[in-house]
């Protein structure tokens, strides 16, 4: 509670004003920070109780600063469990998101396509989340200033919020997003073919090795919470080819600026 509280003051210092809403960015998708106007770089080594992140296409700093007509905070950089961290300092930041003041996070991270009429470069809602990484950032003696001991996970992604915001993109850019599942793992190795198909059976449309820990401790607290995938390739075995990081921040970086018009649609239209 403490280095909470030391985290948020060194941030509020920093911004003055709480922000409309924080969006964390996935790999290879930062490149929305340069559309922040009147910014304000806050690098994670300077933040008390934050950590490096070490993942490559991370950059590893809060943006803060103007997007369109709204206060931003970005997240240019997330924690993975794959680094070394705990589930509980992966999503320490969300944390201090809700202890800043702030209401709304939109959460984004690159995905493998496991539904197969997915294409790399597609952006998905996310509707709901399956934690196969078998840990919770939420073990250990639960702090009831925080949230309850067992949070509800029923509505764990606010489809009010996502629903509106697909009206909006649909009548702006002509068509919806898709919508999808996206299940956990730990990584970093991908997975195997057989498990990609063992997880398309259990109702997986994407996977990815960050978010679900996030999404876990935002229920918690209560945070709304969106979330968006850009699938950055298919999954191992969908396609008849190896997988590579390479290609998951390539396709990250041709898809940013539909990723940035869409975000900033969102941020605009419902923040
Ligand atoms: N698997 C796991 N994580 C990922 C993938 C994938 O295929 N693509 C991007 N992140």
């Amino acid at each position: 509670m403490k280095m909470l509280q030391e985290s948020v003051k060194y941030v509020l210092d920093k911004i003055k004003e709480i922000p409309n809403v924080a969006i964390i960015l996935g790999s290879g998708l930062s490149k929305l920070s340069s559309e922040v106007e009147n910014m304000i770089r806050i690098p994670y080594k300077d933040i008390p109780g934050f950590h490096k992140s070490t993942a490559p296409g991370h950059a590893g700093e809060l943006v803060y600063g103007d997007l369109g007509s709204k206060k931003v905070l970005l997240m240019s950089g997330r924690f993975h469990t794959y680094e070394g961290y705990s589930p509980a300092e992966v999503a320490y930041p969300i944390r201090v998101i809700k202890a800043i003041g702030i209401k709304r996070l939109i959460l984004t991270n690159a995905a493998g396509g496991i539904r197969t009429s997915f294409n790399p470069g597609d952006l998905v809602f996310i509707t709901d989340v399956i934690n196969f990484s078998f840990k919770n950032p939420l073990v250990g003696k639960n702090d009831e200033s925080q949230g309850p001991r067992f949070p509800d996970m029923s509505q764990s992604l606010s489809t009010k919020w996502m629903e509106e915001s697909n009206r909006i993109i649909e009548k702006k850019f002509k068509s919806p997003l898709e919508e999808g599942v996206y299940l956990s793992v730990l990584g970093p190795s991908y997975e195997t073919p057989a498990e990609i198909r063992m997880f398309r059976k259990i109702g997986a449309d994407m996977i990815g090795m960050s978010t679900v820990h996030e999404v876990i401790v935002a229920n918690h607290i209560g945070l709304d919470v969106m979330g968006i995938s850009c699938i950055t390739n298919m999954a191992a075995g969908v396609l008849n080819q190896p997988l590579s990081q390479e290609e998951v921040i390539e396709a990250g970086n041709r898809v940013s600026k539909r990723f940035a018009a869409i975000v900033k649609t969102i941020v605009e239209k419902t923040c």
